[in-house]
């Protein structure tokens, strides 16, 4: 049994006040929760008070992008070990957006996922298949591409996969438990194949429309270790519901 891990990405949302009220009402209500693995993402600019207020609580902090780079003149980018020092425990690699806005390829997410892992993060490594690809019957092939080019020589100590099909991010189109399943089995399989060794213990999340109504049937198939969640996650009250997601009933 692996143990749920349950992730908010706030995007491009949030200022320092906005993240403040959030945890006001989200750490006291979700307090008795020691089953799951909780983490906030807030942009960069809200790690850091964040990460002070969060200290010996049960939830952690994630940020949602690196640079592979270590030091010096990359103007703009952040390194692992500047979120290791704002207090991070983790950090999103590869999600959809950074794929899709900022043409990050399969090789810079391996070396944003090396050296996240190198400085002691753990990694929520994203992947998942555009409408045009799954139309064309590429599911497989698209995440198998994505698993085998950007975990190359990584190890899976502290890795988390994320599936995140990116017809359903933001599009209030999730996938149904049935879609979700497969393609985490398929992720399992892909995952053993490759690196056999610490592949069971990997935990893979759905992303993509999670909303407190869908958590419990996506969170039932086996598999589905978690989420990462977009917009119900910017709401205390939604997001506690999808964190108390139903226990039990795995199919
Ligand atoms: P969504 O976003 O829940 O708003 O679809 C998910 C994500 O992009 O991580």
């Amino acid at each position: 049994m692996r143990r749920p891990f349950i992730v908010a990405n706030w995007k491009m949302n949030k200022t320092v006040p906005e993240a403040m009220d959030f945890i006001y009402s989200f750490l006291p209500a979700v307090a008795e929760v020691k089953d799951a693995d909780i983490v906030l993402a807030p942009p960069f600019t809200a790690l850091f008070a964040l990460a002070e207020r969060l200290t010996g609580t049960n939830v952690g902090i994630s940020a949602q992008n690196l640079f592979y780079e270590e030091k010096g003149a990359f103007t703009g980018e952040v390194s692992a070990p500047m979120l290791v020092d704002a207090g991070c425990d983790c950090v999103i690699i590869g999600h959809s957006e950074r794929r899709q806005f900022f043409y990050e390829t399969d090789e810079v997410v391996n070396r944003k996922t090396k050296t996240a892992l190198k400085n002691g993060l753990s990694v929520i490594f994203c992947i998942g298949e555009s409408l045009k690809e799954r139309e064309a019957g590429m599911t497989f092939e698209v995440l198998k591409r994505q698993l085998a080019n950007g975990l190359k020589e990584v190890d899976f100590q502290k890795l988390v996969v994320a599936y995140e099909p990116v017809w359903a991010i933001g599009t209030g189109r999730t996938a149904t438990p049935e879609q979700a399943r497969e393609a985490h089995q398929f992720i399992r399989s892909t995952l053993r194949e490759l690196y056999q060794d610490g592949a069971d213990s990997v935990r893979i999340l759905y992303g993509g429309s999670v909303t407190p109504e869908n958590i419990d049937s996506l969170m039932a198939c086996a598999d589905v270790d978690g989420a990462l969640v977009g917009g119900a996650g910017l709401k205390a009250d939604s997001f506690e519901r999808i964190v108390k997601f139903k226990r039990g009933n795995t199919w």
